[in-house]
């Protein structure tokens, strides 16, 4: 039987998943470990068990479901995503690759295909920082490149603790049975929206991916003095939250110097204490998130945020605590998978450019063990982390039997 992506299927059931949400429809949040994520996790696990697959859980949430091949103890092929989701963001965003994963599978065995490697798909835990401040913690532990002590610290913005959170989730296990050794898998792809309007632009079908860029994030807290807003005057303020307004627009000077198009800088968490309009702000805890695909220019940025935010700390007589929760190298996807995702789309007639992704993915750290390629769709407009992203249920079907090709392909090696 032809390789056939049940398109009203997967739609309907991207769509079901989208409105499992701490907020209504349009929004989608679904923050890890949250009411919400655990009911999605349900929802994707109960399809993975209808589509005969074989499901289990790390103990911090990570999830694959395998379909085992006839040559169960060689390398597996892997593909997968994350569902977790930022505050108001939309529906596409993880879902595609994790959804549009499991439909690219159930495609193969309709066609009565039988995989010598086993196939699995991962759905990842907490891809965005949105709760622990770091992006891709699920992918980050598989691929050993956060220490289990530094994962074992985290804490959410209420104080509780990543081990605390966990625990009430279900998850029990050691943290350090996370890693994954090099050997279990031969390749990973993951499907995923641009988030961004190369591809609309163009009227491409896929973006095959060659690298994913560079991300950072800096936490800066601030700590100065309050006070009555009407009563103490302006020569005797030390104010977090203008020391803060400062820092934030030295991060973007900082991300312009470069020059380079590719360097980007955002401080997109920045609350203040005690948030009275009549009080004088005491703390400032700022998130700033720094990307590029060069590396080194990016830790000149970062370098330089840091410098200006000490000298606007210092002339303003606030302390300051600079934590850098994560610096990331870029990664390069693998030359053999990009190979067999080109193959795939000429087999399908899609048709195809290469590009790098600005976002960030769990392939960035995927990469790090396994090789590892992505398959882009097209965004509309290029919109992302906003509830009006959208792709169309014809670019995922495309996106979804792209890579059910290449899983048979890979699999069948
Ligand atoms: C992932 O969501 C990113 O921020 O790139
Ligand atoms: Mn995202
Ligand atoms: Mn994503």
């Amino acid at each position: 039987m032809e390789l056939q992506i049940d398109r009203e299927r997967l739609s309907r059931e991207l769509d079901e998943l989208g409105a499992i949400s701490a907020e209504p429809a349009p929004v989608v949040t679904r923050v890890v470990f949250t009411e919400a994520d655990l009911r999605g996790r349900r929802f994707v696990k109960d399809l993975c068990i209808e589509a005969g697959l074989e499901v289990r859980e790390d103990p911090i949430g990570n999830t694959f479901a395998r379909w085992t091949g006839s040559a169960p103890d060689i390398p597996a092929v892997a593909t997968g995503s994350h569902i977790d989701a930022i505050p108001n963001a939309g529906r596409f965003d993880g879902t595609v690759g994790v959804l549009g994963g499991l439909e690219a599978i159930r495609s193969l065995r309709r066609t009565g295909f039988q995989p010598r490697r086993s196939i699995e798909l991962m759905v990842f835990t907490s891809e965005e920082p949105t709760r622990f401040g770091i992006g891709c913690f699920g992918s980050r532990m598989m691929a050993g490149a956060l220490p289990i002590a530094a994962g074992d610290k985290l804490r959410d913005p209420e104080g509780k603790s990543l081990d605390d959170v966990r625990r009430a989730a279900g998850f029990t296990g050691d943290l350090s049975l996370i890693p994954v050794s090099k050997e279990k898998y031969s390749a990973f792809i993951e499907l995923h929206i641009e988030q961004g309007p190369t591809l609309e632009r163009e009227q491409v079908d896929i973006g095959i991916v060659t690298a994913i860029a560079a991300p950072a994030t800096l936490r800066i807290e601030i700590e100065g003095e309050g006070g009555h807003a009407g009563a103490l005057l302006m020569p005797q303020r030390r104010d977090a939250f203008l020391a803060a307004a400062e820092i934030a627009l030295a991060v973007e000077s900082a991300a312009k110097a470069t020059g380079a198009i590719d360097t980007v800088g955002t401080t997109g968490i920045c609350d203040i204490f005690p948030r009275a309009v009549n009080s004088i702000p005491s703390r400032a805890r700022m998130e700033i998130d720094v990307r590029d695909i060069d590396g080194t220019r990016r830790d000149v940025v970062l370098a330089s945020i840091s410098r200006a935010a000490e000298e606007i700390a210092s002339r303003r007589n606030v302390t300051l605590r600079n934590e850098l929760l994560n610096a990331d190298p870029p990664a390069s996807c693998d030359p053999g998978a990009v190979a067999e995702l080109e193959t795939a789309c000429q087999t399908h007639g899609a048709s195809y450019r290469f590009m790098i992704s600005r976002a960030y993915h769990d392939s960035l750290f995927m990469s790090l063990i396994i090789p590892t390629a992505m398959i882009f769709i097209p965004s509309r407009r290029g919109v992302s982390h906003r509830p009006d992203e959208y792709s169309s249920p014809e670019a995922i079907a495309t996106g979804a039997l792209v890579l059910a090709e290449t899983l048979s392909r890979l699999s069948r090696e």
